[in-house]
């Protein structure tokens, strides 16, 4: 009998979120019956748009309170055609990652075996790097104002907050996690020539928790060089940390040279553990190949391993990435990638792969 319990609640949310959660529970529902050391209860919540438009919230009330009993959440996607990207990010997403002080979100990338990056002579192990963002403030702390509204003299305001307490606790993160990584190395990213205050202050405490990991060689960039060295010199590039808006950007380019939107997972941590953390693969609801079929169920996959992580199965975790990384040397691809399977084939292939690794 399993001797550890692992409680998971799951929103899928819109557009291809339930296909690749239910991709993503079935996979980990197989792993944990081969395993036999560890139970995982999943708890489904409908929480999305089309319960935002009958209702008008995308979170019932209590519904954090309840989401705070569980050990960890997976998270599908929100946005639909037909509500604003900032009302649905705001009602569902950040309205979790706030309140639950997840204020790490970690994104690591690298190219599969069996695919391919769209960078000309990098192949897989030239790309391998953590993204590690800040997930609470900054940018998108949510302060400002419109006034004037549609008068030629309209005005609107987007302060990007810093505060020595959440840029301190998120830098000491990502040293951390740099320190556990082969390379030791970590590239501290602001834009501190034209933003004089804010990322000024980055950069000074940056340099005074960098005393503090030795062992640790640290570099910093501007994030427009940034975005040249990871396409021009990606294996020079292991840890990289930086704010709310630039590690949102530069980790959907490192996605890209990694191959496919499709397969990179996002981890939200409170690494307090006072409240669960959530992971989610980290691309959007993609309206475009909805209920197709065909939406790739990797990055679920990923985002599912880190999970277990979190919640110490690092065995299964480890094992779980190579099968799919087998399938994937198998050709076992959906389009994205340049395959032509389906989310189910590719699903049944990790499956059967996992079957046969225990
Ligand atoms: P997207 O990530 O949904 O799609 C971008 C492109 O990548 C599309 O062509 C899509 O078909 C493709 N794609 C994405 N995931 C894929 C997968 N698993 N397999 C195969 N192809 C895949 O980004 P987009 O189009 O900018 O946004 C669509 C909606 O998703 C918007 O409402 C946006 O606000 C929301 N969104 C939500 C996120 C979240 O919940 N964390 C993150 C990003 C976007
Ligand atoms: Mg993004």
């Amino acid at each position: 009998t399993p001797s550890r319990k692992h409680s998971i609640a799951c929103i899928p949310a819109d557009g291809i979120g339930p296909e690749v959660i239910s991709a993503g529970v079935a996979v980990l529902k197989e792993l944990a019956a081969l395993d036999g050391t560890f139970e995982l209860i999943f708890t489904n919540y409908d929480w999305s748009s089309a319960t935002y438009k009958k209702s008008g919230k995308y979170i019932p009330d209590g519904g954090l309170e309840s989401l705070k009993k569980h050990d960890a959440i997976l998270f599908g996607a929100v946005g639909a055609p037909d509500v604003p990207d900032h009302i649905s990010l705001w009602g569902l997403r950040l309205a979790i990652c706030q309140p639950l002080q997840q204020y790490a979100n970690v994104r690591p990338t690298k190219i599969f075996r069996g695919t391919q990056s769209p960078l000309r002579a990098t192949s897989a192990g030239d790309l391998d790097w953590v993204i590690i963002r800040e997930n609470s403030e900054g940018e998108y702390a949510g302060q400002g104002g419109r006034s004037h509204v549609g008068q030629p003299w309209e005005t609107a305001t987007e302060v990007s907050i810093f505060t020595r307490h959440a840029v301190t606790r998120l830098l000491e993160f990502a040293f951390e996690m740099a320190r556990k990584r082969p390379k030791k190395h970590i590239i501290v990213v602001t834009k501190s020539n034209a933003q004089r205050n804010g990322m000024v202050m980055w950069d000074e405490i940056a340099s005074s928790v960098a005393k503090r990991f030795p062992d640790v060689t640290v570099e910093k960039m501007l994030v427009d060089a940034m975005t040249c060295r990871m396409v021009l010199q990606p294996s020079s590039i292991d840890t990289i940390v930086a704010t709310n808006l630039h590690a949102d950007i530069l980790s959907d380019l490192a996605a890209a040279l990694a191959g496919s939107i499709g397969i990179a997972p996002t981890s939200n941590l409170d690494p307090t553990r006072q409240n669960p953390s959530m992971f989610e693969p980290i691309h959007g609801s993609a309206f475009d190949i909805t209920g197709k079929g065909i939406a790739n169920p990797v990055g679920t996959f990923w985002t599912a391993a880190e999970l277990l992580k979190w919640l110490g199965e690092e065995e299964a975790a480890a094992n779980m990435m190579e099968c799919v990384e087998n399938v994937c040397e198998a050709g076992i691809l959906t389009r994205d990638l340049g395959g032509k399977a389906e989310t189910k084939e590719v699903t049944e292939a990790v499956i059967a792969e996992l079957r046969r690794s225990y």
